[in-house]
């Protein structure tokens, strides 16, 4: 156990014994070497050029250079006392073109990475999809063609024939809801489409593609469990009123409902597909891309569902917010504190959702998967980050995360976004969500306090 002065031990809250502890990252975030050994385009690389896609003009060909430092990087992770990692692969390491010829180097890396991980006693916790889809299959329509499943298919069983003896935990997708309607129906995110029946097959495609895999990853990975990664927000109504209630019917269809149905009922949410047609953005006759068996193939039952959570959502009708001039969507309330992504910090959201997909949808095992906060503060003169709101974060949701095991919900582990500071997407690196920080111009990695703070309550798990 590691002691630390600055953070004195309180009564602690302990967690169930076997309790798994990680930090998550993803390949392009922070791998960096974007055109080195026979790595493909993919989608981001692409989106990234295109003037003003990113808030800071900047893009993931460098990011934290992990695909040089990945050694240092397990090393920090041991340091921390961590037994678990949630990184992602590229597709287009593994699959330049996105199909056809496998990269060996590809692989090689994947190799390296998690023998490391195993050596020094951190279980890897392997994304196969976070967002880099290689080019190539964007050329061909990329999600919204169902060609990118089939091929995803592929590329999964390529991925799990390899590592599938070490890896043991598999997630088939990040975030399927940014995958599908943030980047192809709001556009913010790579390939900065912006059309909603595009955005709607893509998100039918990548639950296809999900279902598709599950049976391959298990048949290649013995004994091994297979999930999927939901970004999930609470949401609740601004008022009681009739209007905002609908407002935030249709906003938990959208954000959640659209992929939780699907995933653990086998169907997508009707009161949806009845606004999507009435909006136009499927047919009268139903949504047509979905073929006899798509349904079957993503209910495939799987060993857990991870959660990411970040904040929660009040909506406001769209007519109240017209007339009052208010925002449509409130993502939080007022006398809020927001973490500098903007975003509300509000713990009680993660207790609300880890209750709801437990006890609603009876889900299996429950990892969340990503949960952090950004905070820009650096190292003061002596290279100390004391990051004490990311402390504070961290330590509440694990508070609220604790209260929902204690009434039953099946939460296994936590991973917290993020070990480094990286590449944040659309923002570039202007936010930054790491425990330790990353100084760009040199590499060098700083543990902040919070990551001091997570290695003790790794070492006692409990909360301090
Ligand atoms: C999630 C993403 C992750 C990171 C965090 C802040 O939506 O999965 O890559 O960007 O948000």
């Amino acid at each position: 156990m590691t002691t630390d002065p600055s953070f004195p031990a309180s009564s602690p809250a302990s967690f169930p014994p076997s309790f798994v502890w990680g930090a998550a990252t993803s390949a392009y975030q922070i791998e960096g070497a974007a055109r080195e050994d026979g790595r493909g385009e993919s989608i981001w690389d692409r989106f990234s050029r295109v003037p003003a896609a990113v808030e800071d003009g900047s893009n993931g060909d460098v990011a934290c250079d992990h695909y040089h430092r990945w050694k240092m990087d397990v090393a920090l992770m041991r340091s921390l006392n961590m037994n678990a990692y949630r990184f992602s692969i590229a597709w287009p390491r593994i699959l330049p073109h996105g199909r056809g010829a496998t990269n060996a180097r590809g692989l090689d890396f994947y190799d390296r990475l998690v023998d490391e991980l195993l050596e020094q006693r951190i279980a890897p916790y392997a994304t196969l999809y976070h967002w880099d889809l290689p080019q190539a299959l964007q050329e061909h329509g990329g999600w919204a063609n169902r060609a990118t499943a089939e091929a995803f298919a592929v590329y999964a069983d390529t991925v799990s024939r390899r590592l599938g003896d070490r890896v043991k935990h598999w997630i088939t997708h990040n975030e399927p809801w940014c995958a599908s309607l943030l980047s192809h129906q709001v556009g913010r995110h790579a390939p900065g489409i912006r059309d909603w029946r595009v955005a709607l097959a893509a998100s039918h495609h990548l639950l296809l593609s999900h279902g598709w895999s599950v049976p391959i990853l298990r048949a290649n990975s013995s004994g091994s469990e297979v999930g999927i990664t939901l970004n999930l927000t609470p949401a609740s109504p601004a008022s009681p009123s009739a209007e905002d209630y609908e407002a935030y019917r249709h906003f938990d269809g959208y954000f959640n409902r659209w992929f939780l149905d699907p995933l653990f009922r086998g169907q997508y949410p009707a009161d949806m597909i009845a606004d999507y047609i009435a909006a136009g953005y499927i047919s009268p006759r139903g949504f047509e891309v979905v073929q006899p068996g798509d349904l079957q193939s993503i209910a495939a039952r799987t060993d857990f569902l991870g959660v990411n959570y970040y904040n929660r959502a009040v909506l406001r009708s769209d007519r109240v917010a017209e007339e009052k001039n208010l925002p449509r969507t409130v993502f939080m309330a007022p006398q809020s504190e927001w973490t500098e992504m903007g975003w509300e910090v509000y713990p009680d959201g993660l207790f609300q959702i880890l209750t709801r997909v437990a006890f609603e949808y009876g889900t299996p095992k429950l990892y969340i998967t990503e949960n952090g906060a950004s905070y820009s503060q650096g190292p003061d003169p002596e290279g100390r980050v004391a990051d004490e709101k990311r402390v504070r974060f961290v330590r509440d949701h694990l508070l609220a995360a604790r209260r929902a095991i204690e009434i039953g919900v099946p939460l296994a582990g936590y991973f917290l976004w993020s070990l480094l500071d990286n590449f944040e997407w659309d923002r570039g690196y202007t936010q930054r969500f790491g425990i330790t920080w990353v100084d760009f111009e040199t590499q060098r990695r700083i543990p902040k306090d919070c990551a001091r703070w997570y290695s003790r309550v790794i070492a006692e798990n409990a909360v301090i």
